[in-house]
């Protein structure tokens, strides 16, 4: 062999396992909650999230199943009847993919029905039990 296989044969190796297993944009956005909240996340947690009536928030929107319905798997429905698609990613592919949608959506829903901003691990457990969905 010469030098330059022997150079090669590694890093050849380090660009075909990156590529397997790159992260995806989904599990990326996990991960930037991750680092934010320093924690591991709870799909259990999530499903609270999602399910409980909290106060806080507006009157007219105490629970996220207020809009998205009591299952995950169901099509949604806005305030003024827009039908919203399914939240979890087995009926939706495209959930969850882009940062700035992911958060515009977090910002906006937590303040309506918590009356605050959801944290980074209030984030990361929504989207953990919405993954598992
Ligand atoms: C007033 C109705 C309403 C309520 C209540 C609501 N949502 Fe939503 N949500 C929407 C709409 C509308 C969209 C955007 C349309 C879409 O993504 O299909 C959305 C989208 C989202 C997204 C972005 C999904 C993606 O694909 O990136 C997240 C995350 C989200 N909601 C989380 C929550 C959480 C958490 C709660 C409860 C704290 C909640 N929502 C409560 C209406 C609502």
């Amino acid at each position: 062999m010469k030098i330059y296989q022997y150079l090669l044969a590694p890093a050849l190796l380090v660009v075909i396992s990156s590529a397997a297993f790159a992260s995806s944009p989904r599990s990326q956005i996990v991960d930037f909650y991750r680092q934010q909240a320093g924690e591991d996340f709870s799909a259990e947690r999530g499903k609270q999230l999602f399910s409980t009536r909290h106060d806080g928030g507006k009157p007219e929107t105490p629970s996220c199943t207020t809009c998205h319905t009591s299952s995950p798997k169901n099509t949604g429905k806005t305030r003024v009847g827009k039908p919203i698609a399914p939240m979890a990613v087995s009926r939706n592919a495209d959930r969850y993919t882009d940062l700035k949608k992911v958060e515009k959506w977090f910002r906006r829903n937590c303040r309506s029905v918590l009356g605050r901003e959801c944290s980074p691990r209030e984030k990361g457990d929504f989207l953990t039990f919405m993954i598992n969905q």
